[in-house]
């Protein structure tokens, strides 16, 4: 028999009609002398009635267990009046089974088919296949083919061609280590797999393409989050001759269609406000704040040069030094374990703050474990500067690096949304407050005193910098930005170097020899010389925008959940430690396998 409907899709409209259904079975119900099954398919529940007047039928229908397939034909009925269930989209109708056929039967589920299940990620990785029939994931991956097919339409109608570029190619340092390939045709050899696909767009560009886009596959092996994984998915577009104002423009109008055209249907406001990376950095201590509250950074550095505490005098002293602070209005009742939490933020960056000082407003004064070592005329500038009242917590980090201290409050203020008891985020949970982040500092300083690149090293320096370029690195401006909603970086893009001098230039003060730059980019050095267009571009995590979609979309039903993680908007995610717990991988492999590939392996 051919299929007439989906289980969804049966409506007071075709009451009367004669269906053919398939699907699995979500519930049994035996009840009154009949039984009663939810048959399901990705379009939703549909009620099937087995009554014992048909004798074979209802037998069979016995049977019946949760997650059998099923072919069902029979009537679509009005339900009678009171079994009606408004919380199904078919709670009016039901259909009177006429013949039933099992077409596989399954064993018991290591979990629920529910909405909600309370089974461990683990397992639900491990079963990946059953946890995606779970109504809330169909919905999620729905979601993100509708985000790819908006990205997709809205790119074409904009000049945009769809090109693929190789996965198995050479290292594209996007900042991650890189996974790699051995080669069996040369041995010795390694591929590795694209951390995005910048140069192979660079070089489109070259070719003379114009406007380039991919939903592409990037691989990096680096440390993972909640919002990172080793191969997630990125909407990467170049284009020759822009200007920043151009790929702004682009992508706010793309950014709204999706939230506007998706099921979300959430009205978006253009364009979105613009602030630069010094102005963020100084007012929220981070470069991808989250605007939806305020809670600023204000510097005392000067306030408390001479404040009693030798620790805060002490980094006044140094050029660079600085204390700042936020207040956290009525942050006084935290405990301390709370408090401890922000400790642990300020400390935890690369480089982390010493430490935090938190001060409570508690009956006209402030309270903490270090005051006896202030003057009282510097805690009553403190109460006066941050306009403190009962009730509020004072925060101020000081270090011999001023940004070193700033960063350390951004990374305060992001756990500050996570408290209940300050309420920042009340109301505001469903707004998006998208920003730009532009003119980031072309190079910054590793661990070990190096500069690196902030975003990657084909970014183009702000022409009027250019002079200090070799004398001074750290003044030089990038013409690079970020896309970030709610304090999560959606995306980063920048207008491209594509001249080989400053291209040159750069690796040099990278640290690459002549040498080293002819072996790893001697192709696009190359490339440079035959005519290459002006260009730039961006890229925006398709997982990362997804999981935020789905934020918003859940938090209508809910103002407390968690943000939701990206391996919620991935078909076949790996666990926090990249591996894949349905595939095992990865995996040993043979002796044999290794030799052809010129390869052994020490235990580890
Ligand atoms: P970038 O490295 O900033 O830029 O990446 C762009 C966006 O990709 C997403 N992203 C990730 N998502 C999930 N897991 C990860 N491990 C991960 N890493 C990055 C983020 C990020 O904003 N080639 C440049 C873009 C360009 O200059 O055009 C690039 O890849 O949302």
């Amino acid at each position: 028999m051919k299929r007439s409907h989906r289980c969804g899709e049966l409506r007071s409209a075709q009451i009367g009609d004669n269906v053919v259904l398939y699907g699995w079975v979500h519930r049994r119900r035996d009840h009154g002398g009949l039984i009663f099954i939810d048959l399901r398919d990705r379009t939703g529940l549909i009620q099937i009635l087995f009554s014992p007047e048909n004798k074979d039928l209802f037998s069979k229908a016995k049977e019946l267990r949760p997650e059998f397939v099923l072919e069902v034909q029979g009537k679509v009925r009005k339900r009678p009046s009171g079994t009606e269930n408004p919380n199904l989209s078919t709670g009016e109708v039901e259909v009177v089974s006429e013949t039933l056929i099992v077409l596989n039967s399954a064993k018991t589920p290591p979990f629920e088919i529910e909405e909600e299940g309370n089974a461990s990620e683990e397992l639900r990785l491990t079963y990946r296949y059953l946890d995606l029939r779970r109504k809330k994931m169909q919905e999620n991956l729905l979601l993100r083919h509708q985000v790819c097919q908006i990205a997709r339409n809205f790119l074409d109608r904009e000049g945009f061609v769809e090109v693929e570029t190789p996965i198995l190619t050479k290292s594209t340092p996007e900042g991650a280590r890189d996974y790699l390939v051995p080669s069996r045709l040369s041995l010795g050899k390694f591929y590795a797999l694209p951390q995005s696909p910048q140069l192979f767009k660079q070089l489109l560009m070259v070719s003379g393409l114009d406007r380039y886009f991919q939903i592409s596959r990037c691989f990096r092996d680096e440390d993972l989050r909640a919002d990172r994984q080793p191969e997630f998915t990125q909407v990467d577009l170049e284009m020759s001759f822009p200007d920043e104002k151009e790929i702004f423009s682009l992508i706010e109008r793309l950014l709204k269609e999706i939230f506007e055209k998706s099921p979300l249907g959430k009205k978006i406001t253009l364009p979105f406000p613009q602030m630069t990376y010094e102005t963020v950095l100084h007012t929220y201590g981070a470069d991808s704040p989250d605007l939806r509250f305020g809670v600023t950074l204000t510097e005392v550095t000067d306030l408390l040069s001479n404040c009693g505490f030798e620790k805060f005098q002490s980094v006044t002293k140094h050029s660079k030094g600085g204390i700042f602070g936020l207040l956290a209005p009525g942050g006084s009742p935290l405990s301390e374990k709370q408090i401890e939490i922000l400790r642990n933020a300020a400390k935890e960056g690369k480089p982390g703050a010493k430490d935090l000082a938190p001060f409570k407003v508690e009956k006209g004064s402030l309270v903490s474990h270090i005051t006896k070592y202030f003057k009282t005329e510097a805690l009553e500038r403190i109460v006066q500067t941050f306009h403190a009242k009962e009730g509020d917590l004072v925060l101020l980090v000081a270090d011999e690096n001023a940004d070193v201290a700033r960063k350390a409050l951004g990374r305060v203020r992001d756990q500050l949304k996570e408290k209940e008891q300050l309420n920042l985020l009340k109301g505001k949970e469903n707004e998006c407050a998208f920003v730009w982040i532009t003119d980031f500092p072309l190079f910054e300083k590793d661990e070990e005193g190096h500069w690196t690149s902030t975003h990657h090293p084909f970014t183009a320096p702000h022409q009027g910098d250019m002079r200090t370029l070799s004398s001074d690195p750290g003044k030089v401006r990038a013409h690079a930005y970020d896309i970030v909603l709610n304090g999560i970086e959606l995306g980063s893009g920048s207008i491209r170097i594509h001249e080989r001098k400053v291209q040159e230039e750069i690796f040099k003060i990278l640290r690459l020899s002549e040498q080293e730059q002819k072996d790893r980019f001697g192709f696009l050095l190359e490339a440079f010389t035959y005519g290459a267009p002006p260009h730039g571009g961006i890229a925006f995590g398709l997982d990362r925008l997804v999981a935020m979609l789905v934020d918003l979309r859940d938090r209508k039903l809910s103002d407390t959940s968690e943000a939701t993680s990206i391996r919620e908007v991935i078909a076949f995610p790996k666990t926090q430690k990249g591996s894949c717990p349905l595939t095992n991988a990865p995996s040993d492999v043979s002796r044999e396998k290794l030799k052809e590939l010129g390869l052994s392996t020490k235990p580890s």
